[in-house]
This record gives C-alpha cells, sequence and structure tokens, in this order.
C-alpha cells in the first residue's frame, strides 16, 4: 500500500492531445489536466495538431501554468486541432507535414507514434476526442500507448458516458438562433427551417428544438413523412399561428429515403448536410406556405463554453490524471449517473449512442404537441 502511494507521487510525465473536429471546453480539459498534473508534480507535454505532432518535435513542448492561464472560457483548442490525422493512413505532402488536401499517398506512422512516445519517456497519453480519436488511441494502445481518454463530441453521440462536454454550448447556440428566427418567421407569416449538427445522432435537434420551443423536430432516429409535416404546419395556420419552426438534425431522413450529403469539393470524404434546404422545396411545393432554411453550421462548434460544460469538462479533465495516478491504463472517463468514473476505452468506440424513441423527453415534446414529422 505504502508502495503504490509512494510510486503514484513519483515524477510522472504525461502528454496530452487532442484530435478531431474542435469543440467548447477542450481548453477547460487541457486546463485541468495540467493544473492537476503540474500539482503533483508532474510535467505535462502538450501536442499540437493531434497524434502526427508526436513526430515534429517542434510541435511537442511543456506546458506551464502559464499556458492555461484564462482559457476556461474559451472555445476552440490552444493545442490546435485535426479530423485528418489518423496515423495509421497519415496522407502527407512532400515537407512530411500531413496534408489537407485528398489524394495524397497514405502511409502508416503508428509505430513511429509509439516510439515517439517511449522516447518522450511518457508515461500515459491524455487524448480528448471523440468516436474517430478514441478509436484511433485504442489501436496505439495496442502498440504500447497508455491512454487515458477524454470523451469530446457536441453531438453527445458517444456511448459509456451519458453527456460529453461541447453539447450543452451546442445546444445553447442552437436555441439562442432559434429564438431569433421566432420573430422573423411570425413577422413574415413564413415556415424557418433550421439545420443543426449531430451527425446520426438527434441529440442537438432534440434539446435545442424543445429549448427552443419548435414545432416540428425532426431526427435521424425518427424518419419523417412529408405530409405529417404539412399536417403540422395547416393546423397551425388554421389557428392563425401562421409561421413555424422546423429544427431539422443534419442526419434526418425521409420514411424510406436516404440521409443528405454534400458534394465533397475537393473528392473527398462526403460530408452530412443540405437537408434544410431540400425540407424547404419539398414543404413549399407541397403546401404552398413560404419557406426559408438555414444551416447553423460550425458556428455550434464555436463561442464560449457554457458554465455546465466547463464544469464537465474540468470534472472529466481532473478525473483523466486521477486515472493516471493510478495506473490505469486504456480507459475512458466518463459521465454516468452524476459522477465521472471510467471505462475501458473500448467500450467507448463500440456504437453510437442514439436518440431513443421511447426517451421520455421525445414523450413530453409530443406531449405538448410538437410534431417529430411521423404521425
Ligand atoms: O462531430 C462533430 C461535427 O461537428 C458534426 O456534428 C459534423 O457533422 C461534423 O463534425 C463536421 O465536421 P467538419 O469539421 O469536417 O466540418
Amino acid at each position: 500500500m505504502a508502495e503504490d502511494q509512494n510510486a503514484a507521487k513519483r515524477l510522472k510525465r504525461i502528454g496530452v492531445v487532442t484530435g478531431g473536429g474542435d469543440c467548447p471546453g477542450l481548453n477547460a480539459v487541457i486546463r485541468a489536466v495540467v493544473l492537476g498534473a503540474l500539482n503533483r508534480g508532474w510535467e505535462v507535454y502538450g501536442i499540437e495538431r493531434g497524434f502526427e505532432g508526436l513526430l515534429h518535435p517542434e510541435r511537442v513542448y511543456l506546458l506551464s501554468p502559464q499556458d492555461v492561464r484564462g482559457i476556461i472560457h474559451t472555445g476552440g483548442t490552444i493545442l490546435g486541432t485535426t479530423n485528418r490525422g489518423n496515423p495509421f493512413k497519415l496522407q502527407v505532402q512532400e515537407d512530411g507535414f500531413p496534408s489537407d488536401l485528398t489524394h495524397q499517398p497514405e502511409i502508416d506512422v503508428s509505430d513511429a507514434i509509439a516510439a515517439a512516445f517511449h522516447q518522450l519517456q511518457l508515461e500515459s497519453l491524455v487524448v480528448i476526442g471523440g468516436d474517430g480519436t478514441l478509436t484511433i488511441a485504442n489501436d496505439l494502445a495496442q502498440k504500447g500507448i497508455n491512454v487515458v481518454g477524454v470523451p469530446k463530441t457536441i453531438d453527445n453521440d458517444l456511448m459509456a458516458t451519458e453527456m460529453t462536454f461541447g453539447f450543452s454550448t451546442a445546444v445553447t447556440t442552437a436555441t439562442d438562433a432559434i429564438d431569433k428566427l421566432h420573430a422573423t418567421a411570425a413577422s413574415h407569416e413564413r415556415v424557418m427551417i433550421v439545420e443543426v449538427m449531430g451527425r446520426y445522432a438527434g441529440w442537438i435537434a432534440l434539446y435545442s428544438g424543445i429549448a427552443g420551443g419548435a414545432d416540428v423536430i425532426l431526427l435521424p432516429e425518427i424518419p419523417y413523412k412529408l405530409d405529417a409535416i404539412a399536417r403540422k404546419l395547416h393546423d397551425r395556420w388554421l389557428r392563425k399561428r401562421n409561421f413555424a419552426i422546423i429544427v431539422v438534425a443534419e442526419g434526418a431522413l425521409p420514411v424510406g429515403g436516404e440521409m443528405t450529403f454534400k458534394k465533397p469539393e475537393d473528392g473527398g470524404e462526403r460530408r452530412l448536410g443540405g437537408i434544410a434546404e431540400k425540407l424547404a422545396e419539398d414543404l413549399h411545393k407541397l403546401t404552398g406556405y413560404e419557406t426559408r432554411s438555414l444551416v447553423l453550421g460550425h458556428l455550434q462548434r464555436g463561442g464560449q463554453p457554457t458554465a455546465a460544460d466547463r464544469l464537465l469538462a474540468t470534472r472529466l479533465g481532473a478525473a483523466a490524471v486521477r486515472a493516471v495516478e493510478r495506473g490505469e491504463k486504456n480507459v475512458m472517463v466518463a459521465y454516468q449517473s452524476s459522477t465521472v468514473i471510467t471505462v475501458p476505452l473500448a467500450s467507448a468506440i463500440t456504437g453510437r449512442k442514439l436518440v431513443p424513441r421511447e426517451y421520455d423527453v421525445i414523450t413530453s415534446a409530443r406531449e405538448l404537441g410538437i410534431s417529430f414529422g411521423d404521425e
């Protein structure tokens, strides 16, 4: 026992990295990791722009309390990030830096990443990321990198954690936008359709739609029928409520139809997007009501994190340091039943946490007359 305690107190050197899309609260996690570790007398190396930063000495540096001063309320990540940084198939330019262009040769630099981790004598790597980044982290764990994951995504779709930081801020941003749309929708007697992020899960649409008082909420989990939405609109006009707000998740789809994707400009991976515009056209044709659409896009990823996200991010970051202290490996810190625990990293990346159709939030919304476009 005494030996265990001494081991925990010995100088540790850890790394911290952010990967995937940015997300409000990332800086709050970094701050908690750095302060928690430095207060234990450890050293923390910041790794810039994802895992491959480990391969570039100028992108790996010791973090001090000054580096994390005044960042708890800022969006983005002081370490930078990329969603093109999979070390198992890294696309590189001639200068060896990762490329944002597609059709570049792919190389596997995972062994070099593992070697760099050991050369730096890091004990653990705190990886702050969503399912893509944590999947890579899990694969790197097989190469001997001790990983402690921190779940990050505005989409809230990660398994094994009831909540991810960033979600509250995204919902708040979307709700603010819906609040603003109400006035213009009512003034012009229009149907306003707002497309929110979330990939294949409808969490942001559901929560912001309810908080913003939307009339129709469309989720990937509940395919919609155009005529059911039209009935809801007619009903509002009959009751002299001559406007409507529709919140649509980017992954929403009609019954028997498909999700809507944007054409990749650069021949790269296709991305969800465009459902609001399509729906506006379809609904206008069907009902004759004037419709307008807007896509909130990356606004949902920016801005100051809400107090709730700062708190969750801080708890997760501090818990990640405790996990390192206990010698836990290849785990993820997770928020469950109002507390932060650790779960096996692998359990976070098997599948996707979708909105359950029988969720009480959906039942409550239906009871208030909100349509999900399905009945
Ligand atoms: O996963 C977060 C997210 O913002 C999704 O909601 C969205 O579909 C996607 O990332 C957009 O990613 P990109 O950074 O490639 O535009």
